[in-house]
């Protein structure tokens, strides 16, 4: 058995080196990884966390991607969309908990009333919050023009997965048309850069098909694309779409969630100034799965502020933690939580990603 320790103690990893650290199932390498990159995440942020709340908009989607429960092609689901004034008073909510940020996310669909429509909200937002209040998006790929759109309304930071960064893993995960075209989700990331958002993106962990090599590609992406936020989570098979065929061939729950504090932990290790979010998919398979994921490095917990009627709506895999809860719920029980390891919110400062801040200084 190969000594990780060398390894493990530099600031920086090659792409073998990372795919040795998640290949390796000694019990002393992880815990020696994660207590690294909870001292590097310390070292830049202290014990404090960024809280974005997060409203799932609408669960249409005019995708088709083979892992997710919003596909169109689901039928079993009742699709829903919050009016504008119902949004407005998740932001009243979000304000009264002193969130300074929130994160808008609904299935992708780019016809013009739709994206017309985000950019009259992004408007009717502001009006409320003023100008100092920080709106994610994460709708999708959009073309350069609604992008622009959408940043002149207001809107400063942008999340759109690449699920993965291999070409040959994201055509098994995805149908094979224009609507799901590899190229395009990469051109789109470039694109959202160039309008000046704060970039995030991510990959799930654990698919059916993929090794770790493809995950450790996946960090080298994200590191040498100057990546500002990431959001990265385990797959979690969903029984309603195409994947779940495949679902003998994933890694066991506890793997799969083992493998993800490992890529939180190599992701802060060799980008230490990045914003990490603490995925919710970590809490369907672990019960302190997001708070484990802020030992491991993650610095950002999205509340799930939601009203409950809609959250239940929005069930992109099996097991969505706490969808029955009240907005007020979600936050109280993840300060709670978050407490219990020794980590708190922060309410002051607006958390923009210090990857950007230094990014956009050169
Ligand atoms: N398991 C885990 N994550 C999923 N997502 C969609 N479906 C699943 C699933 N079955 C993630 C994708 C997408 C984000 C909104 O949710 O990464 O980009």
């Amino acid at each position: 058995m190969k000594d990780l320790k060398p390894i493990i103690e530099k600031m920086d990893f090659s792409a073998p080196e990372i795919a040795e650290i998640l290949d390796s199932s000694e019990a002393e390498d992880l815990e020696m990884l994660l207590a690294k990159a909870y001292t590097v995440k310390n070292s830049f942020f202290g014990e404090n966390i960024y809280l974005r709340g997060l409203i799932e908009l609408s669960n249409y989607c005019n995708c088709n991607c083979l892992y997710c429960g919003i596909r169109n092609d689901n039928k079993k689901i009742e699709r829903y969309l919050i009016e504008d004034d119902d949004v407005l008073n998740i932001v009243r909510f979000a304000l009264k908990k002193k969130l300074n940020g929130i994160v808008i996310q609904a299935g992708e669909i780019r016809s013009k009333e739709f994206t017309s429509r985000i950019t009259s909200l992004l408007s009717k937002i502001f009006k409320i919050t003023g100008d100092d209040f920080r709106i994610t998006l994460s709708l999708g790929e959009q073309s350069s023009d609604v992008l622009n759109e959408w940043f002149e309304a207001g809107a400063r930071r942008y999340l759109l997965r690449i699920e993965t960064s291999s070409e040959s893993l994201f055509k098994k995960i995805h149908p094979s048309d224009y609507k799901h075209s590899f190229r395009s989700r990469l051109k789109c990331l470039d694109e959202i850069r160039k309008t000046g958002y704060q970039t995030g993106t991510g990959v799930m962990i654990g698919l059916p098909f993929q090794t770790n090599q493809d995950l450790a590609n996946d960090i080298i992406f994200m590191k040498y694309n100057e990546i500002d936020m990431i959001g990265m989570g385990p797959y979690i098979v969903h029984p309603d779409t195409p994947l779940y065929e495949y679902k003998n061939l994933i890694l066991p729950a506890e793997n799969r969630f083992e493998l993800s504090l490992k890529m939180i932990a190599i992701a802060r290790i060799m980008m230490p100034y990045v914003n990490i979010a603490s995925a919710t998919a970590l809490q369907s398979l672990d019960t302190f799965g997001r708070e484990k994921g802020l030992k491991a490095g993650a610095n950002v917990l999205m509340p799930n502020i939601t009203p409950a009627g809609f959250k239940q709506k929005y069930i992109l895999y099996h097991n969505k933690p706490y969808k029955d809860d009240s907005p007020e719920d979600s936050i109280k029980t993840m300060e709670s939580k978050a407490g219990l390891f020794g980590e708190k919110f922060i309410y002051d400062d607006y958390g923009d990603s210090r990857q950007y801040i230094l990014r956009t200084q050169k």
